[in-house]
């Protein structure tokens, strides 16, 4: 365990019961995921979406990735392996009714779209709903905890947490704990117990713009992008160039793809706009091909297409 880590593990474990009932709101690939990873370790879960069509989405997800994780679990056994999927999602209940889906919730992770206004009204909604005692965290990529809470009372301010999860949540072993200036240490004790309890490895940090990882990997995806504006290579020559020269697992524009370009036009326009520290920084200035890619509706894999045509496979 890290040495950050420990300190609050030690120092607050278990004052407070630890955290069964998980609800997810947001039902797109990282609330899908972050809901999978839970039932998979035996959290009983609602996954909360205002789309039903984004539920049945995710439960498709869900039900692909829970079958590549089962054929490695019972590679002898396709029965077993099928039976042990379907209790995983049996263990998920999916609803668009989200006071009823966060009303019994230890801990809610919130997974909706990067947008602080649209996050600050969810959590007003969450915390009219939920136990008083409740984590909340909210899996943002770049926005500030402590801004994403500032309209809950003092004790929901307390509860609150950053978990950010790293896409496709099943594989990736990280979360982030985010400590902003007014969680408690008993807060991020239970939240550092949760990660554990479904074999994720924590790292906990500031309340800073991109916490630790997205703040060094944006700087290296928006680099990558200025290349290709300045024609010094295509982009596939880019992303060959990074997972063979640099030992990469997916080249910079693979990722942009995977992550979304919505979210990461989000992440860059709000840094650019008003993150601490990064205002007008011309790493994160907007990129002409960005934008009409997004405005296009080219979004990355999610939507069939962005820097790269998915349509076909
Ligand atoms: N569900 C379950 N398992 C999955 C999976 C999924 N959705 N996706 C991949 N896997 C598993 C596979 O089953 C396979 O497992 P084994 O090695 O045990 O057989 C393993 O992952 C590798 O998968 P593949 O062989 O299909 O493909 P790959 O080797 O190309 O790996 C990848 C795929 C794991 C996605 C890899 O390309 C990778 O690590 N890419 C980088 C991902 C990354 O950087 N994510 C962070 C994005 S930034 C972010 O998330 C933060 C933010 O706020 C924007
Ligand atoms: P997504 O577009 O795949 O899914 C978002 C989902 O939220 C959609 O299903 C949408 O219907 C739902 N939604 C929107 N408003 C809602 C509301 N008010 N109540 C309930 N559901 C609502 O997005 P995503 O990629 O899963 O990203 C979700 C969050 O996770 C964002 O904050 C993003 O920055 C963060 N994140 C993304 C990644 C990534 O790689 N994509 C990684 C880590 C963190």
């Amino acid at each position: 365990m890290t040495g950050v880590a420990h300190r609050f593990t030690s120092a607050a474990a278990a004052q407070s019961a630890a955290i069964k009932r998980v609800t997810v709101v947001g039902g797109g690939q990282m609330g899908a995921g972050i809901a999978q990873v839970s039932a998979t370790f035996e959290h009983p879960v609602t996954l909360v979406d205002v789309s039903q069509e984004a539920l049945d989405r995710g439960k498709q997800y869900m039900g692909k990735s829970l079958a590549r994780v089962a054929k490695k679990k019972y590679p002898e056994d396709p029965k077993v392996a099928q039976e042990w999927v379907d209790a995983v999602l049996g263990r998920i209940e999916p609803t668009t009714n989200l006071a009823e889906g966060v009303r019994k919730a230890d801990l809610v992770v919130e997974a909706i779209v990067e947008n602080i206004g649209v996050k600050q009204r969810l959590f007003g909604d969450i915390a009219a709903g939920a136990p008083e005692q409740s984590v909340l965290a909210s899996n943002t990529s770049s926005l500030p905890i402590g801004r994403i809470a500032e309209q809950l009372n003092g004790t929901r301010r307390q509860n609150m947490v950053g978990l950010h999860f790293f896409n496709p949540v099943p594989q990736m072993k990280l979360v982030e704990v985010v400590k902003a200036n007014e969680t408690s240490e008993d807060t991020v004790a239970r939240a550092l117990e949760f990660v554990k309890s479904i074999g994720k490895a924590p790292a906990v940090c500031k309340d800073t713009p991109g916490f630790i990882v997205n703040r060094l990997l944006l700087p290296y995806m928006m680099e990558a992008i200025r290349l290709l504006e300045r024609d010094v290579a295509e982009a596939r020559d880019i992303d060959t160039a990074m997972k063979l020269g640099a030992g990469y697992p997916m080249g910079p524009f693979e990722l942009c793809d995977y992550v979304g370009l919505d979210t990461i036009k989000f992440i860059v326009d709000g840094w650019y706009k008003d993150g601490e520290g990064l205002q007008g920084n011309n790493l994160f200035a907007a990129s002409k091909k960005l934008d009409e890619l997004v405005a296009a509706g080219h979004l990355g894999v999610k939507s069939g297409r962005g820097f790269y045509d998915y349509s076909k496979k």
